[in-house]
């Protein structure tokens, strides 16, 4: 039986719910995301070249750990080496790390302290499975280099990340996809094995037992892995078309951009509303689900201001709502047009979304529920039940222009 991570990991990561992805390196200097090695066909040795260039000075740990504490993230997944190959911290196993830049310092161990300082927010790895760098990934031909000698590099990199940071919450996989659709033409598409997930996971689950594995892109998770994953798709929804929309019984996680891009974008100023970032919270957390949203800092080290903006927004709306979202549970009452819920044990939430008419109407409210009242403020409303249908009314004063939650008891 493959390990998995602790009861208490797995609950404490769902208690959470909300985190900050950063989706953080080299290419925030070209400013055109993450892809821009591959999407530009830019050689390994042009794209090499942009090292010695990244120097982002206004890089300041305690910063992004305050913007994801002012929006009520409780943790924040940041690349630890994203596609292109660059390692994002003081590695051992490579010289191509940001040590190695004009900027020299390591900023997960900085944000791993600024965490530790803030106490609130917990920090967790994305790790790419391929590299468009590692000789043994890209040029095995040329390098004379096995398949083994990239998985020491990946395994050993996921041994450092889960030794020198402290407690962490959750190692993030991404980028398997080669494995099952390589494109012979393409060099950058092929994997040259399997990238043994069960020694790989067990190794986390050995060294970290609280922290969660999710791996992106496996409709249904390995074992092993804790979470199943959503990308830019709320679970059931089939928005992005990835064959995800199957829901297997397992904590979700749904990761999001706040733009239309993950890897900082110039010219992306595509950013959600508040009102939109708050509704694709609830509706993850209805479905059982975290929400884990990116922002791509700026090659000077920068959270978009606009970007902050809109968290903070949210954590506004958390500040008098948490209760209805952290500790939750997938809801039982069933979604209507315009509303969602949640659960805490025998109180539910129902987040009102939208006002087609004065009231809420729903079906599915256990027969156990007798009351309703407003989460902010506490006024009691009326509850009429009929024809197995309850139906809740709202008073225009007392409408949250993002999301009204009632508490059912
Ligand atoms: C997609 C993108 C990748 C990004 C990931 C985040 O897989 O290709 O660049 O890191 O989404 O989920």
């Amino acid at each position: 039986m493959a390990k998995q991570a602790s009861q208490q990991g797995l609950n404490g990561f769902q208690d959470i719910r909300f985190g900050m992805f950063i989706h953080w390196g080299l290419y925030a200097i070209i400013a055109k995301q993450e892809w821009v090695m591959h999407t530009d066909r830019i050689p390994v040795s042009e794209y090499e070249k942009l090292a010695p260039q990244f120097n982002p000075v206004k890089f300041n740990a305690d910063e992004w750990v305050s913007i994801a504490a002012d929006a009520g993230q409780k943790y924040m997944v940041i690349t630890s080496r994203h596609h292109d190959g660059f390692s994002m911290y003081d590695t051992a196993l490579s010289d191509y790390k940001i040590t190695n830049t004009p900027f020299k310092r390591d900023p997960i161990r900085e944000l791993a302290d600024a965490c530790a300082r803030n106490g609130n927010v917990k920090l967790g790895f994305y790790s790419s499975l391929l590299d468009w760098h590692h000789p043994a990934y890209r040029f095995r031909q040329e390098s004379g280099l096995a398949w083994s000698d990239y998985l020491d590099f990946l395994h050993g990199q996921v041994r450092e990340l889960c030794t020198n940071y402290g407690e962490i919450a959750c190692m993030w996989f991404d980028g398997d996809w080669p494995r099952h659709a390589i494109d012979e033409s393409n060099a950058y598409f092929q994997a040259g094995g399997s990238f043994e997930y069960e020694k790989l996971f067990d190794m986390i689950h050995t060294l970290q037992p609280q922290a969660v594995v999710i791996n992106n892109r496996h409709a249904e998770p390995l074992p092993g892995e804790d979470i199943q994953n959503f990308e830019q798709d709320l679970p059931g929804m089939n928005a992005a078309g990835f064959n995800e929309s199957t829901i297997y019984d397992y904590p979700l996680e749904v990761c999001m951009t706040i733009n239309d891009h993950w890897g900082f974008s110039a010219n992306d100023h595509n950013t959600k509303s508040t009102r939109h970032l708050v509704h694709l919270l609830v509706r993850s957390a209805s479905v059982g689900g975290n929400f884990l949203l990116n922002v791509g800092p700026t090659a000077l080290g920068e959270i978009v201001p606009q970007h902050a903006d809109r968290l903070r927004g949210v954590g506004k709306w958390l500040k008098a709502n948490g209760e209805s979202i952290y500790g939750t549970r997938k809801g039982v009452i069933p979604p209507t047009g315009v509303s969602v819920s949640t659960r805490k044990g025998d109180t539910h939430y129902v987040h009102v979304l939208d006002y087609i008419s004065d009231s809420v109407t729903l079906t599915g409210v256990p027969e156990s529920i007798t009351s309703v009242r407003l989460l902010q403020g506490g006024a009691a409303l009326a509850l009429t039940r009929s024809e197995g249908k309850v139906v809740v009314t709202i008073p225009e004063a007392s409408r949250d222009p993002f999301d009204t939650v009632l508490v059912l008891t």
